[in-house]
């Protein structure tokens, strides 16, 4: 196969996240015998500083015809003056619209060599299986701002067919699964919250007979992550409630740096980033978690792809590394942290041995 894939670095550790990732892919062609061209573009505060702005139509204009889409992380206190008319962020959400990417899968699975990391105690995360689906393109991140000297506000606005496209996409999955949906809402206070209970009552009970739906409260489900996180399969929610609950849910793998994501549309290109950000206070000194991104690649071979058996090698390569201890420091408790490179390098090698890969 030959597929063209837009790798946008970004800011702080993106680079360096993204380059093992590319590493990654780049061996995986190689095993595979297939062919990746990468192309670099700009994105977020690097973007700002190249162009003025975090996402040059160039930028967009490449994505839109690339098979696929590799992010690694944008912004950081270069950029963060509470006064600026640009931030790197706003590039980030710009291309999450424009592509039409509405579903953000973010799965986080504990895996047992590294739940010496996690502050829940083991008992609790043997078996955790989850799948976070996040509204990407809507809610409180995309409504109207205002700012006065007084006062501030930011709206939040849901329609019907937002919330229907998005539980849909996340019931279809838990087809795949265990076929169960939580649907995380605030009822009790938001009136879109309320809508979203109410369109995802009926699209389970109408197209979905198969699936079994239950409702929770965002601040409950908070705690039930933590308390009885192996209760959950699917869980869908809204933008904003979806960022907060899976950085959450980061810490049953013990790091924020071990969990990858997929953004997804409708016949689109899929954009792949670890859910971390740019992690300004460690950028540059290559001890970053590669895992991630790496995690990432392997979601982006398959969800726009289709190469599921290459997205398993890294994903087999990622597990046999954790497995023989190969941690970076946000994973290593003793003083045995490795580099992001050699983070890497163990996974490569996984990749270029198939005899590692069998099981
Ligand atoms: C994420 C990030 C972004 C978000 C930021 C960088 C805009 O936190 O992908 O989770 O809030 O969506
Ligand atoms: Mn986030």
């Amino acid at each position: 196969m030959h597929a063209d894939i837009v790798v946008l670095p970004g800011d702080g550790i993106g680079p360096e996240v993204t380059a093992a990732a590319v590493d990654v892919l780049q061996a995986v062609a190689q095993r595979f015998g297939h062919q990746f061209s990468l192309h670099e573009h700009l994105i977020g505060g690097a973007a700002i500083d190249a162009t003025g702005k975090p996402l040059p139509d160039e930028t967009l204009a490449a994505a839109r015809d690339a098979d696929a889409v590799l992010l690694g992380a944008v912004g950081g206190p270069k950029w963060s003056d509470p006064n600026a008319s640009v931030r790197p962020e706003q590039g980030l959400l710009a291309i999450r619209k424009a592509l039409g990417l509405y579903a953000n899968l973010r799965p986080t699975k504990p895996h047992p060599a590294a739940m010496g990391a996690s502050p829940i105690k083991p008992h609790l995360l043997a078996g955790v299986d989850l799948l976070v689906v996040r509204e990407l393109t809507g809610g409180i991140y995309f409504g109207e701002r205002t700012r006065t000297a007084e006062s501030a506000s930011d709206l939040c606005t849901y329609t019907v067919p937002e919330i229907e496209r998005v539980v849909r996409r996340a019931c279809l999955l838990a087809r795949g699964r265990r076929g169960h949906v939580t649907s995380v809402d605030k009822a009790n206070v938001l009136e879109t919250s309320r809508l979203w209970r109410d369109v995802a009552s009926r699209i389970a009970r109408d197209e979905f007979p198969d699936i079994t739906i239950e409702h929770q409260l965002v601040d409950s489900m908070a705690m039930h992550l933590l308390s009885k996180p192996r209760a959950y399969d699917v869980i869908v929610t809204e933008n904003m409630f979806g960022d907060i609950l899976t950085d959450e849910a980061s810490m049953l793998a013990g790091s924020l740096g071990l969990l990858p994501s997929a953004s997804l549309g409708e016949g689109c290109v899929g954009m792949y980033e670890p859910i971390h950000g740019s992690a300004p206070d460690i950028a540059g000194k290559g001890i970053a978690n590669p895992y991630g991104t790496i995690l990432s690649a392997a979601l982006l071979l398959r969800y726009s792809l289709g190469l599921s058996q290459e997205a398993a090698c890294i994903e087999h390569a990622v597990d046999d590394a954790l497995e023989a201890g190969v941690f970076t420091a946000d994973l290593a408790s003793d003083g045995t942290a490795i580099s992001t490179r050699e983070a890497a390098a163990a996974v490569l090698a996984r990749i270029a041995t198939p005899a590692r890969i069998a099981g």
